[in-house]
């Protein structure tokens, strides 16, 4: 009876609550890069979601034994597993939701754009098959740099002629996550009530958590308190590589967060009103063209990019000091795609 109510409360949190399966419509979901240290339990948990029909697990090798083990496990989605570019093309057709955690890690002493010169390469090349084989899916990117990759994709649809900026999610749910967990803990607070929107972008002070913005609000926290969950939400990812000391950076955390975001998109997409998450779009909320903030979701993808609110005098200065790391790591991620 543990196991049921682990069961059970995995598949809430995997999302059907609101919602019986029975009513919804069919629905495929795609991973690429299924086989690594995200898409493998990252795949698990979106069998267990009651939204997904089909599951198609796509990376260059090992995907045939994450399909054949997920797919004995009791719960609807029909899993398939493709491994080799050749196979791309099957793997992506028909897909509702492209989810993306292809390409190489950090290690200790890495930043983020230190994965650029691999993973801008990878990323081209999978959005290019997207945009062949199913331009209408959306498109969840949780390859690193997320700041350089979504614009790379963006440029990558635009060539093809199948860009729809409703449609191209940067991944920062892991963000928001640490920021609810953190954030409770110092306050004391129940972290399943917690809620902090993130803004900006997915690199190091390019993260900005609103903790002003924070509910249930609390006044046990001091400015000084404020200043060190934002800086330990900005460096979440690096906490977690130096902890895995080479093995890796986060994977099961980012799995998580890339079930919850994909439920989201999932539930925005069958008409479940009132569905809200953090993620790096296409914005005009700032001028840059690319910018995370709270994000509507609906039948089509992003159906409102939500305004920063009301920020305090920190939030504003971490805000102006975010920007020109974020428009530069954009327009490289542009330029390479214009380039190559
Ligand atoms: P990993 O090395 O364990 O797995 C990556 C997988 O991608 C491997 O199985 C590899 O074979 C596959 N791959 C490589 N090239 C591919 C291609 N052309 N097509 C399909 N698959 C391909 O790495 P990981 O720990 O799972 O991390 C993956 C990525 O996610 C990294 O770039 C990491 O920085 C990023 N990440 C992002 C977030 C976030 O919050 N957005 C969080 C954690 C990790
Ligand atoms: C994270 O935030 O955990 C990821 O972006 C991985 C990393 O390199 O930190």
């Amino acid at each position: 009876s543990m196991l049921r109510s682990m069961e059970s409360a995995l598949r809430r949190a995997a999302g059907a609550r609101s919602f019986s399966s029975g009513a919804a419509p069919g629905r495929k979901v795609a991973i690429l890069g299924a086989a690594g240290g995200i898409g493998q339990p990252l795949s698990l948990l979106m069998k267990l979601n009651p939204l997904v029909t089909r599951l198609s697990l796509y990376d260059i090798a090992g995907t045939p034994g994450v399909a054949a083990d997920v797919s004995h496990i009791n719960t609807a989605a029909q899993v398939a597993g493709f491994a080799g570019e050749e196979q791309l093309g099957e793997a992506l057709e028909g897909s509702d939701i492209v989810i993306i955690p292809a390409g190489v890690p950090r290690k200790p002493g890495m930043t983020r754009d230190d994965l650029f010169n691999i993973n801008a390469g990878i990323v081209k090349s999978l959005s290019t098959a997207i945009a062949k084989y199913c331009p209408h899916a959306l498109v969840n990117m949780i390859s690193n740099p997320v700041n350089s990759t979504v614009p790379i994709a963006a440029e990558v649809f635009k060539k093809a002629g199948t860009y729809d900026e409703k449609k191209l999610f940067g991944v920062t749910t892991l963000d928001v996550i640490r920021a609810k967990t953190f954030y409770a803990g110092k306050a004391g607070l129940p972290v399943e009530d917690a809620n902090v929107p993130v803004v900006g972008g997915h690199a190091g002070i390019t993260i900005l958590p609103l903790f002003s913005q924070a509910t249930p609000s609390t006044n046990a926290l001091s400015h000084e308190d404020i200043k060190a969950l934002t800086k330990r939400t900005q460096d979440g990812g690096t906490e977690v590589v130096e902890a895995k000391a080479g093995k890796g950076s986060a994977t099961l955390s980012m799995a998580y967060a890339g079930a919850v975001f994909a439920d989201a998109c999932l539930k925005g997409l069958n008409g479940v009103p009132d569905i809200v998450e953090c993620s790096f779009v296409q914005s005009s909320i700032t001028e840059l063209p690319f910018f995370a903030s709270k994000v509507r979701l609906g039948r089509n993808g992003v159906e409102e990019v939500l305004g920063l609110g009301s920020l305090s005098d920190f939030e504003k200065q971490g805000l102006e000091n975010l920007k020109p790391e974020l428009k530069s790591s954009i327009e490289k991620g542009i330029k390479f795609a214009k380039e190559n």
